[in-house]
């Protein structure tokens, strides 16, 4: 056990109540409370306990949460009024499409039509413009959430080696430009990488973000590296039990790594503190 937990829920926590400590004066200057709608289409157990917590962290923040409910037939063309709707609605400065939708909506077609300064998931291609030119904007806020960590670990990032693994929008491509943004020398590594061990041993910093249970081995890892683990995986751990695991076999490279992100406590509640963080920011551009 050489490796330092790096304490993500500790982190959030303390976030959330940064946020919260500010929403008060940003109400008392507005004459409202920051306000984040949050849209679930359909059924999907996994989407309903990820909004219903967001709607719960929202109401803790001293925020004004609208939640919209749709049924799992809703057209691409109900949803898009919705979000027009929200779009000029003044009482919402956030608003989040819970993904996946169902397959009869277009999910780019969704997230064009949400107004980017209102984009608090920071998907919209203009954010994703914004973030690769070093413009300000909303930036995913999972990748922000281990930027966070990573900063408040390690201080500045400057020159550092970095390898995110996995190329996702959502994920891997933001951390990168975030990374790149720091000053960090990044590689975007991906199921398709030649020597994937031999690129990762040269990494200062790995962000593992690929989906796959405890891909990442010890041999892996150069010593002292610090490891931000942003997988969440449901495995068999017998007897009729899952487990969630990460992307990073954690077991073996808490012995060779620097510091680690735990799963769960790690990077994933820091993606709700981090959508709070953005509703706020978002708030405040909008009032000026
Ligand atoms: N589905 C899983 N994670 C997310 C997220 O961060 N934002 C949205 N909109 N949908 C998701």
């Amino acid at each position: 056990m050489g490796a330092a937990l790096i304490d993500g829920k500790a982190f959030a926590a303390g976030l959330r109540g940064r946020v919260a400590d500010a929403v008060p004066a940003f109400a008392a200057a507005a004459g409202r409370a920051p306000g984040l709608a949050v849209v679930l289409v359909g059924e999907d157990p996994a989407s309903a306990v990820y909004v219903r917590s967001k709607g719960r962290a929202v109401e803790e923040a001293g925020m004004a949460g609208f939640e919209h409910r749709l049924p799992a037939d809703t057209t691409q063309a109900d949803l898009l009024a919705l979000v027009a709707t929200l779009n000029a609605d003044p009482a919402v400065d956030g608003i989040l499409v819970q993904l996946p939708l169902p397959p009869q909506i277009a999910e780019d077609a969704v997230i064009a039509a949400i107004d980017p300064d209102k984009d608090v998931d920071g998907f919209h291609v203009v954010n994703a413009g914004r973030l690769a030119t070093g413009q300000a904007g909303f930036v995913p806020c999972t990748p922000l959430g281990c930027l966070m960590l990573l900063q408040d670990r390690l201080g500045s990032l400057k020159g550092l080696e970095a390898v995110v693994i996995g190329r996702s929008n959502i994920v891997g491509k933001p951390m990168a430009a975030m990374l790149t943004q720091a000053d960090c020398t990044v590689t975007i590594a991906h199921s398709r990488t030649r020597d994937l061990p031999g690129i990762v041993r040269r990494a200062d910093i790995v962000v593992a973000a690929v989906g796959r249970a405890e891909m990442v081995r010890a041999e892996w890892i150069k010593p002292g590296a610090t490891v931000i683990d942003v997988g969440i995986n449901r495995i068999d751990a017998g007897a009729g039990k899952t487990k969630l695991v990460g992307d990073v076999a954690y077991s073996e490279v808490v012995d060779v790594a620097g510091a680690i992100t735990p799963v769960p406590g790690g990077v994933g509640p820091m993606t709700i503190a981090c959508l709070l963080r953005n509703t706020l920011v978002a708030a405040c551009r909008r009032a000026g």
